[in-house]
């Protein structure tokens, strides 16, 4: 067993930040020490195998990034992140857990797709990992197969109000899914736009020739996802299944959810970086015109869309985080490339496979909440890592520095800078949606279950590194 111990920083959590240093033997975090004590009874730091100098710094728990899609098959292709290259990706962003979503579509079995997922997984990944399951068709049997996620370490799954003819799901079988989660335990999430209505304005928007990649957030207007976030809501009501909305990007969605939740339902959002920071006027390009940039704009296409900046969607998110309407921070990790993936839909939007690919950026990005001052250190803390561990059933395991964790630990450089490119970016992408950003904050040392995998500059992790983990059901709801 090694130790390591981490010096001189300021240890933040969810609740307050204390100066401590953080001794962690072999896997587990075991104690946090006041600077100088010696009341374990040597000088620690002559003792550790190593030794972090976190002056300066913050220590804080991995981020644990709860919506990712590495290898997802999507649109005709596949999202272009392996296990391998994604988690190594999120280790240099400061996230040392992600939770992944195993696929089950209409038709197919659920344990033949979570089987897959195991094994496109396991010993691939950097960082741990588990997952969540999609379920693309409910039925007698998918209905029965969820019977079995509990004990399989799954105890979250998804469905979709969207994508017709793919994952969408009918409000009779969103019901039926319901009823079996409610009984069962398991957090319902939900990707709320009501697809058959958007697939028809789509149809409509390209008959018309308006088929350039900013049309897509037009046919996925915010009413859609209005519409839906209500719609799923009062079914988990009818049912009792505590719900979870994935990507809320609509401020009219957001509204939703503050509604239910004043009147005391079990229902939680997540937002994702890109609908804090970007718009749907970046589609625009400086001059306005849906036809600039030979189709830059595919790069900013995901579902749910980016929304209009002139409406006030971003400041709404911001906002909604703060006063927790909002209580999570995923990236919704599904990256393309351009060339090969995005340009199927050239000349017809409803083409471009949908995704953005953030998993590396999560921790920077929301750090600039910080630095901005919509949000305290310690909201930050709990965006990004406890709260996605107590949602998921994680939590004292992850999202958290206390004696019997797990050694998931970032010392963060407040007075570090980051730039964002393609040409620096450890993702498996030929651009970046981000390609540009200068922002304050740095990752400068990853530590994931004990083992340092990002010092400075340097990767030292490995695949199979990362373990698959059982998850709990959601320390939200118990
Ligand atoms: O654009 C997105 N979000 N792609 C991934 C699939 C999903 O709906 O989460
Ligand atoms: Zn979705
Ligand atoms: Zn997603």
């Amino acid at each position: 067993m090694t130790t390591t111990l981490i010096t001189g920083g300021t240890v933040v959590s969810a609740t307050g930040r204390t100066q401590a240093d953080v001794l962690i033997d072999g896997e587990k975090i075991v104690a946090l020490v006041s600077p100088g004590s010696a009341a374990l009874g040597a000088d620690l730091s002559a003792t550790a195998d190593t030794v972090i100098d976190a002056t300066g710094k913050y220590v804080i728990p991995g981020g644990i990034d709860a919506h990712t899609h590495f290898e997802l098959p999507f649109g005709g292709t596949e999202a272009s992140d392996t296990f391998e290259s994604g988690t190594r990706a999120a280790a240099w962003g400061g996230t040392t857990t992600v939770i992944d979503f195993a696929v089950q579509t209409a038709g197919t079995r659920v344990q033949d797709g979570l089987a897959t997922w195991h094994q496109k997984a396991a010993g691939n990944c950097a960082i741990d990992y588990g997952f969540h399951q999609i379920v693309g068709g409910v039925d007698e049997d998918s209905l029965k197969a969820m019977e079995g996620f509990v004990s399989e370490g799954i105890t979250s799954y998804k469905m979709f109000m969207a994508y017709p003819g793919v994952f969408l799901s009918d409000d009779g079988q969103i019901l039926r899914a319901m009823q079996k989660a409610a009984d069962l335990g398991l957090l319902t999430m939900m990707h709320a736009e009501n697809g058959p209505a958007i697939d028809v304005l789509a149809e409509q928007l390209v008959a018309q020739g308006k088929t350039d990649p900013y049309y897509h957030g037009i046919a996925r207007a915010w009413q859609m996802e209005e519409e839906a976030t209500h719609r799923a809501i009062m079914l988990a009501n009818l049912t009792g299944a505590p719900l979870y909305v994935v990507h809320v990007s609509a401020k009219q969605a957001v509204e939703q959810l503050a509604w239910a939740r004043d009147k005391g339902q079990n229902v939680f959002g997540e937002t994702c970086p890109q609908y804090l920071y970007l718009s749907l006027e970046d589609q625009l390009g400086a001059t306005g015109d849906p036809t600039w940039g030979n189709f830059e704009g595919a790069k900013w296409v995901c579902s749910t869309p980016l929304r209009s900046r002139a409406e006030g969607h971003q400041d709404h998110m911001w906002q909604a985080l703060r006063t927790n309407d909002l209580q999570m921070v995923s990236t919704d990790h599904c990256p393309f490339c351009m060339k090969g993936q995005k340009d199927l839909g050239v000349g017809d939007f409803r083409k471009i496979p949908n995704g953005i690919g953030t998993v590396e950026h999560r921790m920077d990005l929301m750090y600039q909440g910080v630095v901005t001052g919509e949000l305290s250190l310690e909201r930050w803390v709990e965006l990004t890592s406890t709260t996605p561990a107590r949602m998921f059933g994680m939590y004292g395991q992850k999202g958290v520095i206390a004696p019997g964790a797990d050694g998931d630990v970032v010392v963060y450089n407040p007075n570090g800078r980051t730039s964002i490119s393609v040409d620096t970016h450890h993702m498996n992408m030929d651009h970046s949606a981000w390609e540009g950003y200068q922002i304050d904050g740095h990752v400068d040392t990853v530590i994931s279950r004990g083992k340092v995998i990002i010092d400075g500059n340097q990767y030292l992790g490995a695949k199979g590194d990362g373990r698959f983990i059982k998850r709990g059901l959601s320390q939200y709801l118990i």
